[in-house]
């Protein structure tokens, strides 16, 4: 959620060239509004995406120069509300991600200090404190070290005064990565903000700052001590980027499913064969595995569950916002994060918890170094490079892929991974077409159901959640057998029900007929026989095509509603607050 860059170089840089395209590269994380501001104070400020919307702006050389794309916490999607905010004499700047929780209060009393706010955010007193602290005399790292010991809640922040030469930077909870090349210094939110331009990055922790000027830069903690900090390496595909022929990144993070798959199945027996081996060993040696996860990935989630009970290794899964109520762990504890970005916030918060409570973390994630990666004893990455489009597709099937994989190796024997990139690229070639079609007839419903069991149970989730996300159909994804426990009281004649059958199985035929009888349209996605037919597989290879046949209907529907398909409403990527 709102992505920042900071860019720092000792020869001038172009802002539309070059910090205005490495901010369009964080779109995902938020596009209400976007802005920057340069060394000398100009200041642009824009509600929307930044996609084509730097028509106008004239471009401007700097060698300091901060800027955001915001997704709204506090405050309407308004100019006046738009990072980067300023105090009132323009000197100060700074772009926030993160909510401060005590701001009403500092706010207050800058206000008693005559301090004037413009904006409904809680962002803005970032320059004003900044502000009051020099006014009393204080340099600036003084002033961080006050900022990092008063303020309550999280943030990475990068600001700047007017005529310094230098970047400010400052993180807690909130992700920030420093980014290194030809003599530059780039603050982001995360790795892809520049890794077309570098793979070396030195990641923030959480209470740190750091001072970037013309050609070095130094990190401090928060009381104001040098911290000396590794550069890291990071691999990132960088080929994915582009999108070619195709109309939108779902449907080209769709179809690019073969290769991503297969890139995931290869690294098991290459570079990644040790992590696999390690993370079987941690599930034998732990006495229960406690998933955690959101959104799509708590629906993968659930298919690790159903895997690892299969072996007789109790394991359950409670979604990320509602752990700390639902879910106890101890010390003999394995907690198994999932998370595409690595830096969903719910889950950052879940796993800081229990690494307190004494229990062992290890995580199933995309992105490299992500802060999830980083609070892991051991984190398996999915191989499923960038994701551009804001639903999740092609990393939903790597995640489920490394569940396999790990399932495979603690025995479950029902799986050839090796054969899964030619049946996804089987799933796509023989159904796209009838869900265009398919596509047509739904795309003026208002409501859709979809049914499953066992492993279908998750993957009937997942399909409603993403017709509710990109077609904007409110969709349930339910246990088919609780169907007749309420939910049936709403099929009428022609109600669309999606009906997941692996294996003929006779719960799900047997709920299908059910809404048949009620005159539902009845629409099934069978391994066996059906509408929607998937390659032979076991129940739980069936979630991977069974999902990708959902992700399709999802995009067709949209694309006949003329919808923001990468960029839903009021969505972002990386859901970094609370
Ligand atoms: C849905 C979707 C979201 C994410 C969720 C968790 O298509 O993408 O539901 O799955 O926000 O994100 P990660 O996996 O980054 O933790």
């Amino acid at each position: 959620m709102c992505g920042i860059i900071g860019l720092v170089s000792k020869d001038e840089f172009s802002v539309r060239d070059e910090l205005l395209k490495c901010l369009a590269r964080l779109e995902y994380r938020g596009y209400d509004s976007w802005g920057y501001a340069a060394y000398d104070g100009a200041v642009v400020k824009r509600v929307g995406g930044i996609g084509n919307n730097t028509k106008g702006i004239t471009d401007m050389k700097t060698t300091v120069a901060i800027s955001h794309t915001r997704w709204a916490t506090h405050g309407e999607v308004t100019q006046s509300n738009a990072h980067p905010h300023s105090n009132s004499k323009k000197t100060i700047f700074a772009v926030h991600n993160g909510i401060i929780i005590n701001n009403r209060q500092i706010k207050e009393r800058l206000m008693k200090k005559g301090y004037k706010f413009v904006s409904e955010t809680d962002s803005e007193i970032i320059p004003h404190y900044f502000d009051y602290m020099l006014s009393k005399g204080k340099s600036m790292k003084e002033a961080i070290c006050s900022f990092i010991s008063e303020i309550e809640g999280t943030f990475a922040i990068v600001l700047f005064r007017k005529g310094d030469p230098h970047l400010y930077a400052i993180k807690r909870d909130s992700p920030l990565v420093l980014g290194l090349y030809d003599g530059k210094g780039i603050l982001a939110s995360d790795i892809y903000a520049f890794s077309d331009k570098t793979n070396k990055a030195v990641f923030f922790d959480d209470d740190e700052f750091a001072v970037l000027g013309m050609d070095s830069y130094r990190f401090y903690n928060k009381s104001g001590k040098l911290v000396r900090k590794k550069v890291c390496g990071f691999e990132w595909s960088r080929e994915e980027e582009k999108l070619k022929h195709y109309k939108h990144y779902m449907i080209k993070e769709i179809k690019e499913q073969p290769s991503a798959s297969k890139r995931l199945i290869d690294s098991f027996s290459t570079i990644q064969k040790d992590r696999l081996i390690r993370f079987a060993k941690l599930i034998r040696m732990a006495s229960r595995v406690v998933f955690v996860g959101a959104g799509t990935s708590y629906h993968a989630s659930l298919i690790g569950v159903s895997l690892l009970n299969k072996l007789g290794i109790e394991s359950h899964t409670i979604i990320a916002s509602e752990f700390e109520s639902f879910m106890l762990v101890d010390d003999k504890t394995l907690v198994i994060a999932i998370s595409q970005s690595g830096e969903t916030m719910d889950v950052v918060t879940v796993i800081k918890d229990v690494l307190k409570k004494g229990a062992t973390v290890a995580s199933i994630v995309n992105v490299p170094y992500s802060t999830i990666q980083r609070y892991s004893k051991l984190s398996i990455e999915i191989c499923a490079g960038q994701e551009v489009c804001v639903a999740s597709t092609k990393t939903f099937t790597n995640q489920l892929i490394t569940l396999f994989a790990i399932a495979a190796y603690l025995g479950v024997k029902e799986f050839d991974l090796a054969t899964i990139p030619d049946k996804i690229e089987k799933t796509i070639k023989t159904n796209e077409g009838k869900v265009r079609k398919l596509a047509r007839e739904l795309y003026r419903k208002k409501d859709i159901f979809v049914l499953g069991k066992g492993v279908s149970y998750p993957m009937a989730r997942e399909i409603a959640l993403k017709l509710k996300e990109i077609p904007y159909i409110h969709a349930e994804g339910m246990m088919a057998g609780e169907l007749k426990h309420g939910t049936i009281a709403l099929v009428e004649k022609g109600t669309p029900v999606i009906s997941l059958i692996p294996n003929e199985n006779v719960d799900m035929l047997s709920s299908t007929r059910e809404v048949e009888a009620r005159g539902a349209r009845s629409i099934i996605i069978s391994n066996t026989d059906g509408e929607l037919h998937i390659p032979k597989s076991g129940d739980a290879e069936f979630a991977i095509y069974s999902g990708i046949i959902g992700h399709l209907l999802s995009y067709y529907i949209a694309r006949l509603k003329n919808l923001p398909i990468d960029k839903p409403r009021n969505l972002a990527k990386s859901v970094t607050v609370r």
